[in-house]
């Protein structure tokens, strides 16, 4: 999850000249993105280069990317008419450029390493959508969720349907994995979710395409972990926080587990990062359905040696277990 991005050089030189958006919606960019980091790791997977809000923009919602400040979004959903207007897409128009890339990636990997393609999940975008951007208590989003339940459920349905409509035109593109980012769940109670997220999730993973691998990922979700395996997702992400014994403990047996370095680990001298590593393959203890990965991604100034340090004392150390 997002292993390309701003601290590779190959990345900012290229970022120099373009913006983020163009970057995401010129395929030849999108396709060079996603290489740089396949290009210079061994990693085992590709996730295509792109952003989890740019299918809100076909919908009606104004997605915008300030220099600095994160995403921000112009015309934010917060009233019954606002979810009224919102459109379907016809994810291979609306969303062309993400397809081709999809399909060019595919091609330019040939074969070398599998292609993940990746949605945010509705609770998410529509927290991104009500709030406007980011948030720190999501007043917003739960103050609508609270006050206008139904307004909120349709907001939820028109997302489900969009998401389960992209990722399959995604798979029908060439993508040969699926992840769904539920970034922002951790902000509701188990209680919520169950009342306003899991109907939703159980249609989604329900109608998605399974004849590939769906990742299902929440970030700080540990208290929502066997709500989220109910949900659906042949792969449960799990964040940083979680320890990965505790995971298998609760939800292993009935999925695979993908997870969980601390990416704040790799600004750690070397032996650290090792230690830290070997840490979390310990936790996991050899049992079959560990995918390792970070517990969030990348961030921004990390050493591009630590991330191959991080690939390759995963792969020394899965050889010899
Ligand atoms: O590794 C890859 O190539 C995958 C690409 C990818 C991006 N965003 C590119 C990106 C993926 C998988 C995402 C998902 C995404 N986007 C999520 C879910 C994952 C998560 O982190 O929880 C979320 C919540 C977003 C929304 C988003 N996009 C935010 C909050 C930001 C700002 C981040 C920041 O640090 O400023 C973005 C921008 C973004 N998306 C960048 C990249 C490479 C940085 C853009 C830049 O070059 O300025």
């Amino acid at each position: 999850m997002r292993q390309a991005g701003r601290y590779l050089p190959e990345y900012r030189a290229l970022r120099n000249k373009h913006g983020f958006m163009d970057m995401c919606k010129t395929p030849e960019l999108a396709v060079e993105v996603t290489l740089q980091p396949v290009r210079r790791f061994e990693l085992d997977a590709a996730i295509i280069f792109s952003d989890i809000l740019l299918p809100l923009e076909p919908m009606g919602i104004e997605v915008a990317f300030a220099e600095g400040d994160g995403p921000a979004i112009r015309t934010p959903i917060r009233t019954k008419a606002d979810v009224d207007r919102l459109r379907p897409i016809a994810p291979e128009d609306d969303m062309s450029f993400l397809m081709e890339a999809l399909r060019a990636t595919r091609s330019a990997l040939a074969g070398k390493v599998p292609l993940i393609g990746f949605s945010g999940a509705p609770f998410t975008l529509a927290s991104y959508a009500i709030e406007g951007g980011g948030s720190k208590n999501f007043v917003l989003a739960k103050s609508m969720m609270l006050a206008e339940p139904a307004i909120f459920q349709r907001l939820m349905e028109a997302l489900t349907d969009m998401v389960v409509g992209y990722l399959n035109a995604q798979v029908a593109s060439g993508a040969q994995a699926l992840q769904v980012f539920d970034s922002w769940v951790g902000a509701l109670s188990a209680q919520d979710y169950a009342s306003f997220v899991l109907p939703h999730m159980k249609r989604l993973f329900a109608q998605v395409n399974h004849s590939v691998p769906v990742i299902h990922f929440g970030v700080g979700a540990f208290h929502l972990l066997p709500l989220l395996a109910e949900a659906g997702g042949d792969v449960i992400g799990v964040d940083w926080r979680t320890p990965l014994d505790e995971a298998w403990r609760i939800i292993g047996g009935t999925r695979a587990i993908q997870g969980n370095l601390d990416p704040v680990d790799l600004f750690a001298p070397p032996s650290a990062v090792e230690a830290r590593v070997t840490d979390v393959l310990s936790r996991a203890a050899g049992r079959p359905g560990h995918i390792f990965n970070l517990g969030h991604g990348v961030l921004p100034g990390t050493p591009p040696e630590a991330v191959a340090l991080v690939v390759d004392t995963v792969h020394d150390r899965s050889r010899r277990a």
